[in-house]
């Protein structure tokens, strides 16, 4: 978690508490930076985007507007307290909203032309990750692209130790370097890895 902390199996009830306090740590780059997850995902005008772990669905409104004309975005949470809140804030006819969990997407085999997900990889319970990654690997058609974004730890002593005692041990040591050959394992290739921001960690993959 980021910002907001998660209750059982990493799920965030407080949706307006973590909207706002991702304006805040975002300080004024929130578009900025969810803009160029967009553009990594190469999301294109007709395209069907997923968004796995949505929260209040920023960036899956950034990606319904980037996927238009022609084009949606469907995110995903199984917090109903963000999915309520997403669906208030950024709901429409292109930009819709489910209750639902990675590890056990409900949308059939090849949906989605490109899967998103930013800050949310952490909050799958590590038991049930790969599940998850096989599901993203599952709902792309073949061509289809997925874009990981999670939160990197700090190097530097002291700034670890502050995430660690403002965010918890699951982020200060946060395995992002693992998702990468968790992609692989899923089956996907062209495996590429990029930063955006100061502390987000990109994992972009195709389906062959
Ligand atoms: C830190 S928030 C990120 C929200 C949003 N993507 C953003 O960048 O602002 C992490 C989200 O992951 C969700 N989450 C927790 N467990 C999950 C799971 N198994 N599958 C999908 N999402 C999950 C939480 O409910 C929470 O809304």
């Amino acid at each position: 978690m980021l910002h907001g902390k998660p209750g059982a199996n990493g799920v965030i009830g407080h949706a307006r508490a973590y909207e706002v306090l991702s304006m805040v740590v975002f300080a004024g780059r929130r578009r900025r930076t969810f803009g160029r997850l967009v553009a990594l995902a190469g999301v294109a005008p007709g395209d069907r985007v997923l968004d796995i772990g949505c929260g209040p669905g920023y960036l899956t409104a950034l990606a319904a507007a980037a996927a238009a004309p022609g084009g949606s975005a469907v995110g995903v949470d199984p917090s109903e307290p963000m999915v309520g809140q997403a669906r208030r804030r950024r709901g429409g006819p292109h930009c819709t909203f489910e209750v639902g969990r990675a590890e056990a997407l409900a949308a059939p085999d090849g949906t989605f032309d490109v899967v998103v997900s930013s800050l949310a990889v952490h909050h799958i319970p590590e038991e049930v990750r790969g599940t998850a990654f096989d599901e993203v690997f599952r709902v792309l058609r073949p061509g289809g692209r997925v874009l990981l974004a999670d939160f990197r730890p700090p190097r530097g002593r002291l700034a670890r130790h502050l995430v660690g005692a403002t965010a918890g041990a699951g982020m200060r040591d946060n395995p992002v370097e693992r998702i990468a050959p968790m992609l692989t394992g899923a089956g996907f290739t062209a495996v590429t890895e990029s930063a955006a921001g100061p502390f987000l960690h990109c994992v972009r993959a195709v389906k062959p």
